[in-house]
This record gives structure tokens, C-alpha cells and sequence, in this order.
């Protein structure tokens, strides 16, 4: 085991970095501005991805603007308080127009954002449950700035139950689904990109209110595409101290189904289960068969 993890606390009863506990009435008391771009997402559902088409979108295909500095930098990360930086110093001294990530389910997103004359941009990305659970069981075996998963069996009943890093995935994505018949929420799907990166791509272009012409789209699509990323050292990750890439690499595997080498025959059949009852009260729905 990797020593030196950080500890977890709660706020509101969800479980997050003990670091981001401590800091929560300044996160909370965050300002944002009606020009952000606000990416949000449970952990490990496609959000580098994501930021990474914004970026482009935003620099209009600009490959060498797109290069300029690693992604956590380029797009501060609102409740990290670890090292390198603190997530809302970075985006407070940043110029507009800012793009921000976040992990935060909907009811702890700070309150500006809401606010009826901030017209934040806000673009949520979902993924399955099972590779969901999958990658950020090796996310955590490899960042040492989360805690320990311990083994997967353990990582695989705290994750259902609720009770890992950000809370429960169900609440999350149920959470910020409801959220969008509210407020203007772009909401995709981590397997739609992977099957039509073009179709999605586009659809974030119009909601950015953006113009591109094709051969950009085009290019927006090869450079955001997983081996191309992976092997991005702006994208992948490997500029970051934290993480251990000789553990699992940031650009694991990037498919849909892995899940399928973990889960063993009863898991699949209690995950099932327990899907079909959370997500009973929603229109959301995620196809459990990849
Ligand atoms: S984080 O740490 O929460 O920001 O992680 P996040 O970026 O949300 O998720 C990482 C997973 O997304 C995969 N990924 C991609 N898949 C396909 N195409 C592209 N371009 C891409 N970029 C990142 C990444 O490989 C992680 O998934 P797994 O399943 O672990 O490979």
C-alpha cells in the first residue's frame, strides 16, 4: 500500500477529500461568472475527454493554444485544495472566459452558479456503473492524493452502497438529470462519444454557441480521440506528481465493457439488483448491457 494517503471526511453526508471538508466555506461561497464553462461529472465518467473537446472548441480546433499547459492547470479543479494548487485560487485569478471541472454532486454546487443572471455553461457527462466503479477502483490504486481503495471486492460494496469518494454515483447522476430540466445542462453520455464522437462533439459545439467549420470538427475528433490523448503529455496526466502511472496509467484503457474482466458472475448479478432498485424513481437510464 502506498503511504501517505489523504484522509476522507463529509460534507452534507457526502464523503469527500478531507482537504476539501476543511476549505468547504470558501468552495461553497465561490463566485462564478455568467462566461464560465462549468464541466461536471462523478469521477472517472469521461471528464478529462470532455475538457479536453471544450478546449478545442473554445481555441477553435487550435492544436498548439489546445498544448499550452497541462489539463488540470488549463481548467482548475474546484474543490482540490492539494498540490499543486488550490482549485478556486487558480480559477479566481484566471482570466474569463474560464473553464472549470467538477466532481461535486448537484446539491453541493456552489449557489452562484444557480443564480439567475449567471449563465454558466454547464456540461455533465455520465458513464455506466460497472466502468464507472472499474476505473476509479485504478484511479485510486494510483493517485496518492485519494485514499487507498483497498482490495476490489471491499472498493466494489463501498462504491454500491455509497459511501466512496463524492458520494453515491446514483445520486450524482440522478442528481444533475434532474437538474437539467431546470437549468440549461448540457447531459451526455461517455458511451455516446465513444460510439459518435462527431454527432456529441457537435452537440457541444451548438450548446458553446460556437461555429465551426468541418475540417476543424474533424480535427477536433482526431485529437481527442483516446490514443491520441493517451499519448498527449498535456492530457495524460504524466506532468502530475501525484499520480503513479506504473500503478494503472491516467489513459487506462478507455473502452466501453471492461467491466467485464472485474465484476465476477454474483457481482454482476448485485449490481444489477441494486440498479434496478436506485434508479427506480428516474427517467435516467443507462443500458446494462455493454
Ligand atoms: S477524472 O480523474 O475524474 O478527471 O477522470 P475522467 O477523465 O473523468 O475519467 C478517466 C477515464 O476516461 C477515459 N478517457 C477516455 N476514453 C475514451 N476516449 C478518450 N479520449 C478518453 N480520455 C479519457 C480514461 O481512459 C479513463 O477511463 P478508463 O476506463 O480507466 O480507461
Amino acid at each position: 500500500k502506498l503511504m501517505n494517503r489523504e484522509e476522507v471526511s463529509q460534507v452534507r453526508g457526502v464523503v469527500l477529500q478531507k482537504s476539501t471538508c476543511e476549505y468547504w466555506n470558501k468552495i461553497w461561497d465561490f463566485q462564478a461568472k455568467p462566461d464560465d464553462v462549468l464541466i461536471s461529472s462523478y469521477p472517472k465518467a469521461g471528464t478529462t475527454w470532455l475538457q479536453e473537446i471544450v478546449d478545442m472548441i473554445q481555441n477553435d480546433g487550435d492544436i498548439e493554444k489546445t498544448r499550452r499547459a497541462p489539463t488540470d492547470i488549463r481548467m482548475p479543479f474546484l474543490e482540490r485544495i492539494n498540490p499543486p494548487y488550490v482549485g478556486l485560487d487558480k480559477a479566481n485569478e484566471m482570466p474569463s472566459p474560464r473553464v472549470l471541472k467538477t466532481h461535486l454532486p448537484v446539491q453541493l454546487l456552489p449557489p452562484s452558479f444557480w443564480k439567475e443572471n449567471c449563465k454558466v455553461s454547464i456540461i455533465y457527462v455520465a458513464r455506466n456503473i460497472k466502468d464507472n466503479i472499474v476505473s476509479f477502483f485504478h484511479f485510486q490504486r494510483m493517485n496518492k492524493g485519494l485514499p487507498d481503495p483497498g482490495s476490489w471486492e471491499e472498493y466494489f460494496e463501498t462504491f454500491l452502497e455509497g459511501k466512496g469518494l463524492w458520494g453515491s454515483w446514483y445520486d450524482h447522476v440522478k442528481g444533475w438529470w434532474e437538474a437539467k430540466d431546470i437549468y440549461p445542462i448540457l447531459y451526455l453520455f461517455y458511451e455516446d462519444i465513444k460510439k459518435h464522437p462527431r454527432r456529441e462533439i457537435e452537440k457541444v459545439m451548438e450548446f458553446l454557441g460556437k461555429n465551426l467549420d468541418e475540417k476543424v470538427l474533424d480535427k477536433i475528433v482526431y485529437y481527442t480521440s483516446f490514443n491520441v490523448m493517451k499519448n498527449n503529455p498535456m492530457s495524460n496526466y504524466t506532468l502530475s506528481s501525484l499520480m503513479n502511472q506504473s500503478v494503472s496509467p491516467f489513459m487506462r484503457k478507455g473502452v466501453i465493457g471492461d467491466w467485464k474482466n472485474y465484476f465476477t458472475v454474483a457481482q454482476n448479478e448485485r449490481c444489477n439488483e441494486d440498479y434496478r432498485e436506485k434508479m427506480d424513481d428516474t427517467t435516467l437510464s443507462f443500458s446494462m448491457e455493454y
